[in-house]
């Protein structure tokens, strides 16, 4: 028996990040977890059109995706509650620069990639920016053979159902060759 649940979104969890960039000639970071992989150098954030950080990104043409590992919960939940109208949250983090001198990336988040503004997706409640990757910056701690390892960053994931974060699980298999048992019929 299955149900019916309506059209709720249940493709989660999904990375929780914070986004930073630059509002008003400051720094800013708001948490998102509606953020999505368009290619393998574009990303999209839907930012609902209330936030401050909209206007910024708008303005410069760029932002930051900043990847927090669980260790850095609580001060990603509070740039989640706390609004850039009413709080500097900038003076929570170090903050360095790269390419792009408007997008404001974290020191204590273990990868940040910065992106250079594509194009926005204007729905009626939402921005949906798509971002190109420009650079992505990562602690040497967190990588394995020159890549980001994710059971070394270990990601904050989101879950709306719940409304909790999680961890990471354990790896279940190998991509492109679990599958190939199938290959001569199915046992
Ligand atoms: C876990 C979590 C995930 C969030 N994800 C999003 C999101 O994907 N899009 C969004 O517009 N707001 C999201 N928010 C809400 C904003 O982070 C929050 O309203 C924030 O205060 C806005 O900051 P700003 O006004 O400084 O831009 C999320 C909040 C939390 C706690």
């Amino acid at each position: 028996m299955r149900q019916e649940l309506g059209p709720i979104n249940a493709l989660y969890p999904t990375p929780t990040v914070l986004v930073g960039a630059t509002v008003n000639g400051k720094p800013n970071f708001i948490t998102v977890a509606h953020i999505g992989i368009m290619t393998h150098t574009h990303i999209s954030i839907g930012l609902g059109k209330i936030h401050y950080t909209n206007a910024g990104i708008h303005e410069n043409r760029a932002f930051s995706v900043c990847l927090p590992s669980v260790d850095l919960v609580v001060e990603t939940d509070y740039c989640g509650i706390m609004t850039g109208k009413k709080t500097d949250k900038s003076s929570l983090f170090d903050i360095f620069y790269g390419e792009l001198r408007s997008a404001p990336m974290i020191a204590q988040c273990p990868v940040c990639m910065e992106c250079r503004l594509d194009q926005v997706i204007d729905y009626p409640s939402h921005d949906v920016f798509i971002g190109e990757i420009v650079q992505t910056h990562a602690a040497a701690e967190v990588l394995a053979d020159g890549k980001v390892d994710i059971s070394r960053l270990r990601p904050l994931l989101f879950d709306m159902a719940s409304k909790q974060y999680w961890s990471l699980g354990e790896a279940v298999a190998n991509c492109w060759n679990v599958g190939k048992q199938l290959k001569h019929g199915l046992h």
